[in-house]
């Protein structure tokens, strides 16, 4: 599936020198939700972007197949950032398998819809997400497989 025409159908544009944002994307910048290292997480996944250097760690706590609790680290910029807030409150509640169902274009449509340049930040969570969930799935099935 290409993620990127998805994406694109939710952006909005760059209005001067000045990114434009949705009001819900502005305050979890300025007022980001469940920030910081978790303790004990069942699943965490670490990505980042070559191209632009952004960096996110998001950490998942899973309890008979939902989950929990998330948190985040996220090193970039102010899309990276409101992009990874929204993301923990979006996941939170939800099963495993309805987590691993969004798409970038879900978490740009929750964010209010990104600039076209700045589609690849929902991706960024997208991704986070999913490495999240499968490093849950591989210390689930250890544990479950008794080693
Ligand atoms: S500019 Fe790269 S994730 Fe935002």
């Amino acid at each position: 599936m290409d993620f990127k025409i998805l994406v694109f159908n939710l952006t909005k544009r760059k209005r001067g020198n000045v990114w434009e944002y949705s009001k819900k994307l502005l305050d979890h910048f300025k007022n980001p939700r469940n920030y910081g290292k978790m303790k004990n997480p069942d699943g965490v996944g670490r990505v980042g972007n070559i191209v632009c250097g952004d960096v996110l760690e998001l950490a998942i706590k899973v309890q008979n197949n939902r989950i929990t609790d998330a948190r985040f680290l996220t090193f970039g910029c102010v899309a990276a950032l409101g992009v990874s807030s929204v993301l923990t409150e979006m996941v939170k509640g939800k099963t495993v398998e309805q987590a691993k169902k969004l798409t970038p274009a879900d978490i740009s449509k929750e964010v209010g819809g990104l600039p076209n340049e700045k589609a690849h930040c929902a991706v960024l969570g997208f991704q986070g997400l999913k490495k999240a969930i499968e490093d849950y799935e591989s210390k689930s099935k250890i544990k479950s497989q008794g080693v």
